[in-house]
């Protein structure tokens, strides 16, 4: 007790022993940091967006869906059992930017994908309300008259192969080729779509509109991508190298 009223009564003293303090913290917390091989979990599945689904994703960052949803599910038990598996690094490695979010107005979206038909988001976009008589959620209906922009989507895919997504020249020189196949299944370009982005692509018509590629295409296609890529039945949490 004593000696530590010497302390507190001589400044310097203790600035010098505070400054120690903090050091000794700091190296137990940063150091470990520079051993980690990897913090990305080794998945199967995971692939980049298919030029329709960067679109959408493109759709939901400029009407701000983000201020209202995160997409990020916490592994805690309440928000396990509410929308499924925790999310992993893996699920946003190739977000730029993430969409983790930080406020939840409306549920998590990290794991919508295939809970809903194609529909039912059509709907609620255009009025929540209907759906959903409490809801808060602005409507989004000009998105079914909006048509997509497609000339500029290979510009797209570069600017995220420049920030490190593994998009190949195949996949920018056919970008615009491929967001159109991806709506159209009985078309010619549904083969190198699927060569190029694995099986696990949804093929149709998003909007229930056949005639016209739209914006609300995209934003469907993309919710109804979310959370569904990685293959959990071959990840395991508590292996160090994460495959079964
Ligand atoms: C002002 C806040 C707000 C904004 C902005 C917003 N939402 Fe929502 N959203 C909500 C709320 C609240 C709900 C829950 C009630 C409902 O289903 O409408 C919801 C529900 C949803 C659901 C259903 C989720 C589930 O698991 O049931 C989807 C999908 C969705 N929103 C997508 C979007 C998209 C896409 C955008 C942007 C185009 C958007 N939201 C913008 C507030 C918002």
């Amino acid at each position: 007790m004593i000696k530590h009223e010497a302390i507190e009564k001589n400044a310097f003293l203790l600035l010098v022993l505070s400054f120690f303090a903090v050091t000794i913290g700091g190296i137990v917390e940063i150091v470990p940091l520079f051993y980690l091989e990897n913090t990305i979990e080794r998945v199967v599945g995971m692939r980049p967006y298919t030029p329709l689904e960067l679109a959408g994703r493109n759709v939901y960052i400029r009407e701000g869906c983000y201020t209202c949803h995160s997409q990020m599910i916490r592994p805690f038990r309440d928000e396990v059992e509410r929308y499924g598996p925790y999310s992993l690094a893996a699920e946003s490695m190739y977000d730029h930017p993430f969409q983790w979010g930080s406020k939840r107005t409306g549920p998590d979206l990290a794991r919508v994908g295939d809970r809903y038909s194609d529909s039912w988001h059509v709907e609620h976009l255009i009025d929540p309300r209907a759906l959903v008589p409490e809801s808060v959620m602005p409507p989004y209906s000009f998105l079914v008259r909006t048509s997509q922009r497609t000339d500029d989507i290979g510009e797209h895919l570069e600017a995220n192969r420049m920030v490190g997504v593994p998009y190949s020249d195949d996949m920018i020189a056919n970008a615009e080729r491929d967001m159109r196949a991806q709506v159209d299944p009985d078309g010619e370009g549904v083969d190198g779509l699927l060569a190029r982005y694995g099986d696990n692509v949804r093929i149709r018509d998003f909007d229930g509109n056949p005639d016209m590629l739209t914006e609300m295409d995209a934003l469907v296609a993309y919710l109804q991508m979310l959370g569904t890529l990685v293959d959990f039945e071959l990840y395991d949490a508590d292996a160090p190298e994460n495959l079964r």
